[in-house]
């Protein structure tokens, strides 16, 4: 049986006194962490405010981005010793929004999962096709290509640390969610290539959360799909109801 994730990517949003209203929602949900492992990446400016707050709570720190390497010269960027030092246990990487804006390739994501294995952080790796790759019946072979170079050199035991978050970029932000079908059928498919690739008891072991428009409305038959173990969860994780409502529906 795999333990049901859930994450709130809370983005560039919160400033540390909102951060601290969420939390303090959250936290007062005493059985919250029971059935689903629960995870916050709050912006780095409010890390050690939530870091204080969930403290005993069983919530768990995720950051939403590393650099690749651990020191430097290196204006503007986190190694994932920093991450560490902070309190998390997870970082985000190749989110669809750092792909795109920030021009983060498969080769540069790789790096970065390498680094965060390598300083004992555990990752939650998203892949996804936008719409018009959807469109043009390209979904698995863009997210086989994603998950082909993102993991390239890792090693079954690393898989350990791993989450994959499969988020159609189409559905990222847009209101416009994936139905359960469309999101089971991309789950199995990467399922099954970590089953080619690193070993069928990998497989059925990893976690793989759906991300895109998830809320308080479609958790449930999303999360009831036998692939989907979570939910990574943007904008409705801003909301203390919202978000209990959704941990709720995959307990
Ligand atoms: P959304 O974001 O829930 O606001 O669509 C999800 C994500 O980007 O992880």
């Amino acid at each position: 049986m795999r333990r049901p994730v859930v994450a709130g990517n809370w983005k560039m949003n919160l400033l540390q006194s909102e951060a601290e209203d969420l939390v303090k929602q959250l936290i007062d949900q005493k059985e919250l962490t029971r059935n689903v492992d629960i995870v916050l990446a709050p912006p780095f400016t409010a890390l050690a405010i939530v870091r204080k707050l969930v403290h005993g709570s069983g919530i768990q720190l995720a950051g939403q981005n590393i650099y690749f390497e651990s020191n430097g010269a290196w204006t503007g960027e986190i190694s994932a010793a920093m991450l560490r030092d902070s309190g998390c246990k997870y970082v985000i990487l190749g989110h669809s929004e750092r792909r795109s804006y920030f021009h983060e390739d498969d080769v540069l994501i790789n790096k970065k999962i390498k680094a965060a294995l390598n300083d004992e952080l555990h990752v939650i790796f998203c892949v996804g096709e936008t719409l018009e790759q959807r469109e043009q019946n390209e979904t698995r072979e863009i997210v086989e290509s994603q998950l082909k170079f993102g993991l390239e050199g890792l090693a079954t035991s690393d898989l350990e640390k791993l989450i994959i978050a499969y988020e159609p970029v189409w559905a990222i932000g847009t209101g416009k969610n994936a139905t359960p079908e469309q999101a089971q059928e991309v789950h199995h498919f990467i399922r099954a290539f970590l089953e080619t690739t690193f070993g069928k008891s990998t497989a059925e072991s990893i976690r793989i959360q759906y991300g895109g428009s998830v809320n308080q409305g479609n958790s449930k038959s999303l999360m009831a799909q036998k692939d989907i173990d979570g939910a990574l969860v943007g904008s409705a994780s801003l909301n203390a109801e919202s978000f209990i409502g959704i941990i709720n529906s995959t307990a």
